[in-house]
């Protein structure tokens, strides 16, 4: 199956888009921006949205998803929106009874942690995902021209939260049933895999311009395991979406070691977090794919002069890649001032590289 006609980058709205082009590996007059965690705890006018409601809640309302997604690209100018949802939501539509905890993140009380478990896992019912459709549609009936990105989980970060049962700090038990059981991890990575895949692909058909898979813990791994044990279940993931002309990011937390590897999985553009500079990635990659990232977020506190400096280090960086998207090299702190974010995308925007404007 191709895009429908009506799809944005088929009916013309958004396929010369600043995000798009770039991620066609084009240079457009001044690169696109956008924030991992744009929509979210830094807009106060998310917190007014969300009062007293549950997380995993509002993402299956399409009427907030929408809403919420719409918030920092009304507010920020950004090129692109990004769905509100998580990457736990295909988990849960899927019938795992996984939550999330605010200021904690997604918890599982009976984790998945033995083979009779992963026997119990059932298959994603397409039928479930009407609410994403339906909240990504209208979400792009209202953007226009700017591109809606469409996410997921990589596999191994989702079945960390589901062996972990809640966020864990090197993902130990995650890579203990990897070795001590591959059968079962290769079952429970290929239901990731799918569940997904399925989660994303949803998001595309029903509208959005690109799709981006996050893989926040696969810095725990060693590059053998990664090769051996993870890559084939996002090439699974990624798979989900052949067929569909839409560019494909993936971005991964920690990757300094596996960077030929991500590129091998056949993605359009790789995220970068903020500990690898751009032109030593791109170098690694042998200058052949666009990138996206990597203002440290931990910069947006600093007086703006130091923030500026940083942030023209990060494009005088990123123009040896083929093509750049600027963003953070993780998602938005919830305690960031928004206006920071705005002035940011103006600074970008407005194309200077001048450390000295204040
Ligand atoms: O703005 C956007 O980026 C779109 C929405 C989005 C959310 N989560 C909303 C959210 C996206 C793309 C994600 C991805 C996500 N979720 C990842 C990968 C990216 C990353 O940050 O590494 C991961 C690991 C998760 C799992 C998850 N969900 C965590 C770790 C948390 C944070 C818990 C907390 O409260 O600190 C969540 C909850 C979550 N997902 C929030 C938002 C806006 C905050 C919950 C709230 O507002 O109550």
């Amino acid at each position: 199956m191709t895009l429908p006609p009506a799809h944005p980058l088929v009916d013309g709205r958004t396929a010369q888009s600043h995000l798009v082009r770039a991620l066609r590996g084009d240079r457009p007059e001044r690169p696109p921006v956008w924030f991992m965690r744009q929509a979210g705890r830094s807009l106060p006018e998310y917190r007014a949205l969300r009062a007293g409601g549950d997380m995993l809640q509002a993402c299956l309302t399409p009427e907030l998803a929408s809403e919420i997604t719409l918030q920092p690209v009304r507010r920020h100018g950004v090129d692109a929106g990004i769905f509100f949802s998580d990457i736990v939501v295909p988990v849960l539509l899927a019938g795992l009874p996984i939550r999330i905890e605010p200021g904690r993140g997604p918890v599982l009380d009976e984790p998945i942690r033995t083979a009779s478990d992963v026997l119990r896992l059932r298959p994603l019912d397409p039928a479930a995902l009407e609410p994403i459709r339906e909240a990504v549609a209208m979400t792009v009936a209202e953007l226009g021209s700017t591109p809606l990105i469409g996410f997921g989980g990589a596999p191994f970060t989702l079945a960390a939260y589901l062996v972990e049962g809640g966020p864990s700090k090197d993902q130990q038990r995650a890579r203990a049933m990897m070795h001590a059981d591959p059968r079962s991890w290769a079952v429970l990575l290929n239901w990731c895999a799918d569940v997904t895949g399925q989660f994303v692909r949803a998001q595309v058909e029903a509208g959005a311009s690109a799709a981006q898979l996050f893989d926040s813990w696969v810095g725990s791994l060693s590059a053998v395991d990664y090769q051996r044990r993870v890559a084939p279940h996002t090439k699974r993931a990624l798979d989900h979406l052949r067929g569909l002309e839409v560019p494909r990011i993936h971005f991964g937390l920690g990757t300094d070691r596996i960077l030929p590897q991500i590129a091998a999985l056949g993605v359009d553009a790789v995220g970068i977090d903020w500990r690898i500079p751009l032109d030593e990635a791109s170098a690694t990659l042998g200058d052949a794919l666009p990138l996206q990232g990597n203002i440290d977020p931990a910069l947006l506190t600093a007086p703006w002069p130091v923030l500026g400096a940083h942030v023209d280090d990060v494009l005088r960086r990123g123009r040896r890649a083929p093509a750049h998207i600027v963003n953070l090299g993780h998602g938005v702190p919830p305690e960031t001032d928004p206006d920071v974010l705005t002035r940011l995308v103006q600074y970008i925007h407005a194309g200077e590289t001048t450390p000295t404007r204040t």
